[in-house]
């Protein structure tokens, strides 16, 4: 019997790791699903290197080919539905995305974020969680919605955080709980679990799980 798998396509920025970390969980088998497309902003993206090596379409929709925001978010709407997605992964993609693009996707959109969201919201949050002096920090998966960074979360991960590090050291430790935390959140959307209750995200622990690691 042949099963039509979920398919997702991915939009970054730059270096691709956490893009490179759900490549390799589709290709053992962990996340049950297929990636269509890389999109990204910035044509020098290493991130498009890594989609040609996997063989998946690169898109660039650079900022710049366009008079203003709402003309850049129009094309890049229709260079995602040319690929018609059950889900948008945010990796590592800088750029605000406007309201009609986050309702159009409600639910099927999910960004990571190198914090234990609410905390340090926006730009270098790790070097914000070091300068506050917290002693545990994370990243969180969460749903897009159009407060940046507040939608409900789906995973967080935890790391210490120790008095000589600074915003690269930590980047680095909660980096390798990322490439662990966003193909989780993914398993579990195309495996059906997540529902959206509020802001409270309920995952089906019911399930018998299908195969693969759960680490
Ligand atoms: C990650 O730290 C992610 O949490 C943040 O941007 C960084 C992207 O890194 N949103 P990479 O491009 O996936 O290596």
């Amino acid at each position: 019997m042949n099963v039509k798998k979920g398919t997702f396509v991915v939009l970054a920025s730059g270096r691709g790791s956490n893009f490179q970390a759900i490549l390799d969980r589709v290709s053992d088998g962990y996340i049950p699903a297929v990636c269509t497309a890389l999109i990204t902003d910035n044509p020098l993206a290493h991130a498009i290197e890594r989609a040609r090596a996997a063989g998946i379409p690169g898109e660039v929709v650079s900022f710049k080919s366009f008079s203003d925001k709402q003309a850049y978010e129009t094309a890049l709407i229709a260079t995602i539905q040319k690929y018609n997605p059950d889900l948008v992964v945010l990796a590592g993609y800088m750029r605000i995305l406007g309201s009609e693009i986050v309702r159009k996707y409600s639910g099927r959109m999910v960004n990571i974020h190198p914090s234990l969201l609410p905390s340090f919201t926006g730009l270098h949050a790790q070097e914000q969680a070091v300068n506050y002096g917290v002693k545990v920090a994370g990243c969180t998966v969460h749903f897009v919605t159009e407060d940046m960074d507040a939608g409900p979360v789906i995973i967080q991960r935890t790391v210490p955080v120790f008095e000589n590090d600074d915003g690269d050291i930590l980047s680095d430790r909660i980096l390798v709980e990322e490439h662990k935390a966003f193909p989780q959140a993914i398993r579990l959307f195309f495996q059906g679990r997540l529902t959206i209750e509020g802001r409270v995200v309920k995952i089906d622990t019911n399930q018998a799980p299908s195969p693969g690691r759960d680490d």
